[in-house]
């Protein structure tokens, strides 16, 4: 896309996931230095070598649970030591439970809010004072359409993503001044092993197949198909650039017109 984000640094959390992935592939292709974070340290590692061989900017790791409360002054300490400083912080670490409300044990809701919500906000206040003493932030976090319209059966997930979309609005308002750009991206559903996971999930429940599940929501989807990691990944990193950087405190929804209310 031609973005110019060479000599960029970029942190990205949930960087192994079907999405984190795809923001790092075209981040790197863009020209930034990357610093990924995730738990599982075979699949970062890997990662980190494949992207290092595309043979752009730097490419370095740090594993790390970022539902523990200091994991993410860990992670941004460690990625400002080996990129110099932080420009850009995509927040993909999410994954919520599904299923039926009266169903949902108290786990599903608070490891919901734990890794979506809670780990979201510490790594935008962890790197927030860098960004605001050099003048300088792009944050971009991956949110989801359910905040403004809850399915029901995903809401742990819809309630994390309107407390997200909340702290967007808000903080990007707070930080304007000092050249830090806040937004969020909404994907509809989004082919991914998550996604497919969560289908068959539901069709265990229900009886019906995977494919069927998914069918209920390619209905609610005027483009009758789902989104796929490498178009979301190009909005993200449009918004992480210096593109349109008077666009601050909103979410963007790619989402195959499926979102009724006028956003
Ligand atoms: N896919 C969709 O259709 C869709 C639609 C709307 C919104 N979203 C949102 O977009 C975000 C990314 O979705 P995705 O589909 O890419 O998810 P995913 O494939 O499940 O990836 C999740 C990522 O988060 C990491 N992670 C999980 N638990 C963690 C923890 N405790 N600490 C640190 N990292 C952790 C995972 O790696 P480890 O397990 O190794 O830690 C992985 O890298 C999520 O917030 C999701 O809600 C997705």
């Amino acid at each position: 896309m031609k973005l110019q984000l060479k000599g960029k640094v970029a942190l990205i959390t949930g960087a192994t996931g079907g999405l984190g992935t795809a923001c790092a592939r075209e981040l790197a292709d863009e020209g930034a230095s990357l610093f990924l974070t995730a738990r599982t340290e075979t699949s970062l590692a890997e990662l980190t070598d494949r992207l290092q061989a595309r043979g752009r900017g730097d490419v370095n790791c740090l594993p790390a649970d970022l539902t523990m409360p200091d994991s993410a002054s860990s992670v941004v300490d460690a990625a400002t030591a080996a990129g110099g400083r932080l420009d850009i912080l995509v927040n993909c670490a999410g994954a919520s439970a599904g299923g039926l409300f009266w169903e949902l044990p108290d786990s599903a809701w608070e490891d919901s809010m734990a890794l979506k919500f809670m780990a979201t906000v510490r790594m935008i206040r962890a790197v927030l004072p860098g960004m605001i003493e050099r003048r300088y932030g792009r944050i971009v976090t991956l949110v989801g359409n359910t905040g403004r319209e809850p399915d029901p059966r995903m809401l742990p997930g819809a309630a994390a993503n309107a407390g997200l979309l909340a702290v967007t609005a808000g903080l990007a308002r707070e930080v304007a001044g000092q050249g830090v750009v806040i937004n969020a991206v909404n994907p509809g559903p989004t082919r991914t092993d998550r996604w497919e996971g969560m289908m068959e999930s539901f069709a265990a429940r229900s009886g019906k197949t995977p494919e069927e599940e998914e069918q209920r929501f390619l209905s609610a989807i005027p483009q009758k198909r789902l989104g796929t990691t490498g178009e979301i990944a190009r909005l993200v990193a449009f918004l992480a650039s210096d593109a349109a950087p008077h666009v601050t405190g909103r979410s963007i929804t790619a989402d195959g017109g499926a979102a009724r209310a006028i956003l």
